[in-house]
């Protein structure tokens, strides 16, 4: 039985045939529509969420099966003191397959460690957020047709953004990737991936504060929300929370050919003005989630589909 906990799990190779699988879905839905028929899906979330836990509802909707769960610490027997690990040796009695997110990193390997279904990391503390990244990779894979030879920008809260740290693990593995680290100076990149995993695997990168320095040579930006939750002093939230906002006058600033990404919610950080940018990828980003999750169910489910 497999579980996902990073994007790491899965090798490059199985990466490409979840990404393959997950474009099959969006050409033709209705050939998987009865695939998960009989099967359900727990989702297991003590944070909050909407793109995350409805996509993988919505997913497992569409491949027929059920779903069942809740959406908040305080809805379930969590709020009575009841631990992780027994939560899903429970839940393993009543679903198939179970999502979970949690504030505390590691929650979902500790869940998966106790589970006898498998278990799906939905973004645990400032840690991992593995689904979001295969979100992203799909989208880039779709969007610009390669994972390789890419200039990525990455801008905002760099220090607790859980979908960065997945991103950049994830990116490391293909040829010529190139990082500009768009932050400031207190949301840089944890040292752990600067010294462990970036300058380790000799991946090029810079760090730079100003966004403007970075738009003309980025394939893609992606942008992140500051997050308040993550923060222990209100007023150094307020102090950063619009560092950066993207309007048209930076979009002006960008090759014709860049796609703007956004793991979403966002709140300041991309102007509305931006929406109608053909270059905005957002949206259709939070689309590529459906049919990924989908694909990843299928997948750990061992559901083949002729
Ligand atoms: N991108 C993402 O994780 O969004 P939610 O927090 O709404 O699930």
């Amino acid at each position: 039985m497999q579980h996902l906990m990073s994007p790491l799990d899965l090798s490059v190779e199985e990466l490409d045939e979840l990404l393959t699988l997950a474009n099959d879905i969006e050409r033709h839905p209705q050939k998987y529509a009865h695939a998960c028929e009989g099967k359900k899906l727990a989702t297991c979330f003590y944070e909050p969420s909407t793109r995350t836990r409805l996509s993988f509802e919505a997913a497992m909707l569409n491949l027929g099966g059920s779903v069942l769960g809740f959406s908040s610490a305080d809805s379930s027997s969590a709020a009575k003191g009841e631990s992780v690990s027994d939560t899903i040796r429970v839940i393993s009695c009543y679903a198939d397959i179970c999502a979970m997110r949690h504030p505390k990193e590691g929650a979902p390997l500790v869940a998966s460690q106790k589970s006898s279904i498998p278990v799906i990391n939905a973004g645990d503390g400032g840690h991992q957020h593995p689904t979001q990244t295969l979100t992203d990779l799909l989208t880039i894979r779709s969007l610009k047709g390669r994972l390789d030879n890419l200039t990525i920008g990455l801008c905002g809260d760099l220090k607790f953004g859980r979908t960065v740290h997945s991103l950049i693990h994830a990116l490391i593995r293909y040829p010529n990737i190139r990082f500009v680290l768009i932050s400031p100076e207190e949301l840089r990149v944890p040292s752990y991936i600067r010294e462990d995993v970036l300058r380790k695997n000799q991946v090029p990168f810079q760090e730079v504060e100003r966004l403007e320095d970075a738009m003309g040579e980025l394939d893609i930006l992606y942008m992140t929300r500051v997050q308040q939750e993550r923060f222990f002093n209100e007023d150094d939230y307020v102090r950063m929370k619009d560092f950066y906002i993207l309007n048209r006058q930076k979009m002006a600033l960008a090759r014709e050919d860049m796609i703007v990404m956004h793991p979403l919610p966002r709140v300041n950080e991309i102007s509305v003005d931006v929406d109608d940018d053909p270059r905005a990828a957002y949206f259709k980003q939070a689309q590529y989630g459906v049919y990924v999750r989908m694909a990843l169910i299928l997948t750990l489910l061992e559901v083949g589909v002729c």
